[in-house]
């Protein structure tokens, strides 16, 4: 099931995402469509919300790029909620909603992260570096936050203007 990527400024990127609270076959669907888009799309993680489903889902494959499929490892995150953040890291982010955009952020390097499977079970996982970065940029997603809002505010304007330009001439 291939959906598609809503795209800065699109509204519903701003909204925030409600708690799952049914474990069922149209979870599981959303998820493995999200999954299939984002592969297609060639990114690390995506958020139910940039396809445009208001839920508190995630999916992330740090080996989405890999050549060889067979080392692909796709993870899915419900209802995640970050416990306790340590240190500082810097990572040049893009986004799959901000196209032909990239800044650096800083963020934790490290999360201790709990969710819920997409059964419904609670896990608890500390997540270091790259792992830790992608939730972080999924999770501010659940709360209709992009990655460019960490820029500092004249340069947020103008990539701003820039990309509502770009996405009436696309
Ligand atoms: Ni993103």
């Amino acid at each position: 099931m291939m959906l598609q990527v809503l795209r800065f400024p699109n509204p519903l990127l701003r909204q925030k995402s409600k708690p799952v609270t049914t474990f069922d076959d149209d979870l599981q669907r959303l998820a493995a469509g999200m999954l299939e888009t984002m592969y297609r799309e060639g990114g690390i993680g995506l958020a139910a919300p940039q396809v445009g489903q208001l839920k508190q889902l995630i999916v992330v494959d740090l080996h989405a790029g890999d050549e060889d499929q067979a080392t692909r490892s796709p993870r899915f995150y419900v209802n995640p909620v970050i416990r306790d953040r340590s240190g500082e890291t810097m990572t040049n982010e893009g986004c799959l909603s901000v196209p032909d955009f990239t800044a650096d952020v800083t963020r934790a390097q490290s999360i201790k992260l709990e969710y819920q499977s997409t059964s419904g079970d609670t896990v608890r996982e500390d997540l270091h570096g790259l792992a830790a970065v992608c939730l972080q940029h999924e999770i501010d997603h659940l709360r209709g936050k992009l990655f460019i809002d960490y820029l500092p505010p004249l340069k947020r304007q103008m990539v701003k203007q820039r990309l509502v330009k770009q996405a009436r001439t696309a």
